[in-house]
């Protein structure tokens, strides 16, 4: 989760990056860096492990002299947190700067090929391709902007990346691509910034542009200019935001719930961050501090929590065997703590909790540990009394989440589970190098399919305008996506107060079949996975029966599209990830219908975020 700042104007640069970077300090930091212009020519680049006062206590007595920089805090993705590592990084002439926000991920071919073209290297990270790439543009008399757009054009991924340049005094090139993680430009008088996020801006200005996917822009101290990813100039106007300081922390959304959910792609990149490692597959988990031969004695796992966090249980509970090949149960906190659970010194009990606070889910953690268990809690609140009572904890980061309905905590903590799995199943020594590489390829593209599904709003929101009239849904599903189906379920009865079941699609048969008309859409979850030929068949039952069938399938899937009255389609996947993807059109969707509806969409009727009540 990395925080981005930038100035250009008549003020001294240095002390605004590091208090923009210290109004980003939810963010989170392993390392911080700055990089300041002076006036003579000169690029000062400082940079620090540690929290940011580290940095700002190492410069305190003698700021870099300039008036335009660029400074950075880092959670590391590719290459461990160190000074080198941290950004600025620059070029090999050093006359270039980059800080960035994202993952290349096809770093590795872009180091050779630039390795092979004699440039040369000082980190580990993925992003200093991205100063390399610049200086070879540059080196062809690109302009900085056109090289910066034929940079983009290079790389995979999700960014967000800004630039200075000695050979360009006075200006800031930057650019954002997909949705792991935005870039706003905040209009100051005769200076202008930019930075990651609304409150590092709003000292300074409430005038402000947010980039758009593929939109680069230019920024001088007197004018922001803009193009699209093909080089054509673009007219944004500056909104003003709002004064009161909700409406600020909503940004450009309506509210806090599309806000989440469109910071999914980078609340995930955040909580795999650091933790994967992708060119020696490795998965590091910083709070478990529990020994390779305690891991190695568990026989059981026994997953636990309410509401949502139970559904990214479910999800956990696949992963468990399939990737540690433990075996696995899931259980509601609430029936669980009071089942009389048989729980010995050889289950690990991982209990999923956004607040770490819900009294049920407490409680049950409670009697695990006086049973003896090892617990690790998947948790998005700090020292929360989850995170207490746990050995061990799998933060999700996804900073504040303010909608009463959880979406952007759910992805992350479906992330997080399958970490642990991978870390679980490395630590017992089930699973080697190479398929701990297999396992995490894919989750290093999850952000950037994730920004590609958000990108999709209005298709969705097309769909839930089309239904947002009926009274009843039942949304199926098979396998790992019968949680996501529950899911689905849910927030459609949170957020409009429709009446939804979440049911697995081979128990329809069994009862739900009986109130199938046309008077209940069944969302049904068919992608071509192994569950695939089950799924067609309950669609022929609903559809013979005169239901109405909006599927999600995977994309191409012809046979689909053929038997259901719509058809969304999500991107391909691990399957063992795809839930991911299923999800966010979910969401949308309820979001959409509850709009339609006018429900209080951020504090649903009745409900509450954090339940510390039986
Ligand atoms: C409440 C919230 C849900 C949440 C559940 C569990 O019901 O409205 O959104 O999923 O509590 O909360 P937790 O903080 O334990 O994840």
């Amino acid at each position: 989760m990395c925080g981005i700042m930038g100035y250009v104007g008549s003020r001294p640069a240095g002390p605004i990056l590091i208090d923009g970077l210290g109004r980003l300090e939810y963010r989170g930091y392993d390392s911080a860096g700055i990089a300041v212009l002076a006036e003579n020519g000169g690029l000062s680049i400082h940079k620090r492990v540690g929290k940011l006062e580290t940095l700002a206590s190492a410069i305190a007595d003698r700021w870099p002299n300039g008036h335009e920089g660029i400074g950075h805090t880092r959670w590391a993705t590719h290459g461990k947190p160190s000074d080198i590592n941290a950004h600025p990084h620059a070029d090999c002439t050093g006359d270039v700067a980059v800080i960035h926000n994202g993952i290349v991920e096809n770093y590795l071919e872009l180091k050779t090929e630039l390795a092979t073209a004699g440039h040369s290297f000082s980190s580990e990270t993925d992003t200093e391709v991205i100063p390399h790439l610049l200086e070879h543009y540059l080196g062809e008399n690109e302009e900085l902007v056109t090289a910066l757009r034929k940079t983009i054009g290079r790389l995979e991924g999700a960014h967000a990346i800004v630039v200075m340049s000695r050979q360009h005094p006075g200006t800031l090139v930057t650019a954002r691509v997909g949705n792991a993680g935005g870039v706003v430009i905040g209009y100051g008088g005769g200076e202008n910034l930019l930075a990651s996020d609304l409150p590092a801006l709003l000292p300074h200005t409430r005038r402000v542009v947010f980039l758009n996917d593929r939109e680069v822009a230019q920024v001088t101290a007197t004018r922001v200019t803009y193009w699209d990813s093909e080089g054509r100039p673009l007219e944004k106007e500056p909104q003003e935001i709002p004064y009161d300081s909700v409406s600020a922390a909503k940004g450009q959304h309506k509210h806090f719930m599309l806000k989440e959910i469109m910071e999914q792609p980078e609340s995930i990149l955040d909580t795999i961050r650091g933790r994967a490692q992708f060119d020696t597959p490795a998965v590091q988990l910083e709070d478990i501090p529990l020994s390779k031969e305690q891991l190695a004695k568990v026989r059981r796992v026994v997953f636990v929590g309410m509401g949502t966090s139970l559904h990214a249980a479910m999800i956990g509970r696949h992963y468990m065997e399939r990737i540690a090949g433990i075996p696995a149960e899931v259980d509601n906190a609430s029936e669980y703590r009071y089942r009389a659970p048989i729980i010995g010194a050889d289950t690990l009990v991982v209990s999923v909790s956004q607040s770490g606070e819900t009294v049920d889910t407490l409680a049950a953690m409670e009697e695990a540990k006086r049973q003896g268990a090892l617990q690790i809690t998947i948790c998005n609140v700090a020292g929360s009394q989850a995170t207490r009572i746990a050995d061990g904890v799998v933060y999700t980061r996804c900073g504040l989440e303010i909608g009463v309905c959880s979406t952007k905590t759910f992805t992350a903590s479906v992330t997080a589970l399958y970490l642990l799995a991978c870390y679980l199943g490395q630590a017992r020594g089930l699973i080697d190098k190479e398929r701990l590489g297999g396992l995490l390829e894919p989750l290093a593209r999850v952000p950037y399919l994730a920004g590609e599904v958000t990108k999709r709003e209005a298709e969705f929101e097309r769909l839930a305008h089309q239904f947002h009239r009926y009274n009843n849904f039942l949304y199926l599903g098979r396998g790992i996506q019968l949680p996501v189906a529950m899911e689905g379920a849910l927030k459609l009865k949170e957020v409009s107060y429709i009446h939804a079941e979440g049911y697995p699609a081979g128990e329809m048969k069994h009862g739900a079949i009986a109130l199938i008309d046309r008077e209940m859409p069944v969302i049904a979850i068919a992608l071509k996975d192994d569950m695939h030929d089950k799924m067609m068949s309950n669609i022929e039952q609903v559809k013979a029966r005169e239901g109405t069938v909006i599927a999600l399938g995977s994309e191409g899937d012809e046979e689909l599209a053929a038997k259901a009255d719509h058809v969304i389609y999500v991107p391909e996947a691990s399957p063992l990830l795809s839930p991911i993807f299923t999800t966010i059109p979910l969401q949308f969707f309820s979001y959409h219908i509850a709009l339609r509806r006018g429900c209080d969409i951020d504090q649903p009727r009745n409900l509450a975020k954090t339940v510390t009540v039986e």
